[in-house]
């Protein structure tokens, strides 16, 4: 695939051409996993044989001889060494290595935001629970301008402050956080950052290196087009040596990059990081700057379509460089999990209810594969659904 002639609607009709057909439904959740390119598909099940006919050989002497390589092209990618990268099943995995990994003492503090991912604030809490080491939140709205995020963040410092938890894109509306300035906040003070890249990585260009921090976590079957149970966790070299690992390593010595690879996880089915290598090719092939513009757009086309509908309310940013596929919205005055349903239920439209604190609505979050008359649909739909919904219920 050339990317020459990206712009066009053939480019992106040969991108759609390269996945699986998504049925029944019309799927705008890829920000909970987006479907593998068929060549990963493919390079995923002909691994999977591969190790049915000889598993002991086949996975540690056949595929897994090709991870310094897979590791090389993430590396290209986000901007860091390859003996920086750990290859693990997910951004949990990776989260976790990260909160448990970094040593603490009871009164150290931990500031997040009531945003993060609730599996990245239920591990900060075990540690409080278990180790007395302080959790204390940064306040503020995801509608916040950049600079009210990073003062709220820099007000939450005190000179026992050791980590800053920070979230690249938040998952609840697509809200992108001033990551680079936070982490100069933080070493400015001496202070780790743990940033959660599950959603942005692969979305839009993201550099390891001007970041600045310390930990970058992030799934490789979202925005990667890996085969699901992928994810990579980056650990700047000079922190590798002190963070421990969630698993004791199989292997002596446990101070590179290796203690936090899959395989001190125990037997793991390597065939599923076969499909890793031809997802970040395919990748690079139609570029990143490339795949960023056409997300951008894709939400840009549906947004404007939907902007006359009764009480429609967009909780993104619209007017931003840092926009992609991940937005929410909400109707006013309606039951907005009835509407998720109808989509579904009567449309065959897959969004995602989402809820958090003041905060509810449906997340919409469509692929480079998706079509511009598919969000036609999906928009009519919504029309269709909310002008019924209004009419039933009758003047406010
Ligand atoms: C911001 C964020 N962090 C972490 C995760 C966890 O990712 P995974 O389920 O792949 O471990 C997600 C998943 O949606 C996410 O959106």
């Amino acid at each position: 695939m050339s990317s020459t002639d990206l712009a066009g609607d053939d480019f992106w009709e040969r991108v759609r051409a390269a996945y699986p057909e998504q049925r029944p439904l019309l799927n705008l959740n890829n920000a909970a996993v987006s479907p593998p390119p068929l060549v990963v598909e493919q390079a995923t099940i002909d691994a999977y044989r591969l190790v049915s006919q000889n598993p002991d050989s086949t996975m540690w002497q056949k595929l897994d001889a090709g991870l310094p390589d897979v590791k090389a092209q993430l590396a290209e990618l986000i901007d860091c060494e390859p003996d920086e990268i750990a290859l693990n099943r997910n951004s949990t995995e990776g989260l976790c290595t990260a909160i448990f990994g970094i040593p603490l003492s009871a009164g150290d503090r931990v500031v997040v935001s009531a945003w993060d991912y609730p599996s990245v604030l239920a591990a900060w809490r075990q540690r409080q629970d278990r180790e007395g080491i302080e959790v204390v939140t940064a306040g503020f709205d995801l509608m916040d301008s950049d600079d009210d995020i990073v003062a709220a963040y820099a007000a939450a410092l005190t000179p026992r402050t050791r980590v800053l938890q920070v979230t690249h894109m938040y998952h609840w509306t697509g809200r992108v956080v001033p990551a680079e300035r936070l982490c100069r906040l933080a070493r400015e003070n001496g202070i780790r950052t743990v940033v959660d890249g599950a959603q942005i990585f692969a979305q839009m260009p993201v550099s390891f290196r001007e970041l600045g921090c310390d930990y970058y976590i992030t799934s490789l079957h979202k925005w990667m087009g890996a085969p699901v149970g992928n994810g990579m966790l980056v650990v700047r070299r000079d922190r590798i040596d002190d963070t421990w690992p969630l698993l004791a390593p199989f292997d002596p010595p446990p101070l590179r990059i290796d203690k936090f690879d899959h395989w001190n996880l125990g037997t793991y089915n390597s065939a599923l990081q076969a499909g890793i290598a031809p997802a970040t090719r395919l990748h690079k092939e139609i570029g990143v700057e490339t795949i960023h513009a056409r997300l951008r757009e894709l939400t840009r086309y549906w947004v404007d379509l939907a902007q006359d509908i009764p009480g429609f309310r967009l909780h993104t940013p619209l007017d931003t460089e840092n926009l992609g596929a991940v937005t929410l919205f909400s109707i006013d005055h309606l039951d907005n999990r009835a509407v998720e349903r109808q989509l579904r239920e009567i449309y065959r439209v897959h969004t995602k209810y989402r809820e958090v604190r003041h905060l509810s609505g449906l997340r919409v979050s469509p692929g480079i594969y998706t079509r511009k008359d598919e969000l036609d649909r999906f928009v009519s739909a919504l029309r269709e659904v909310v002008e019924k919904e209004y009419s039933e219920r009758g003047p406010l």
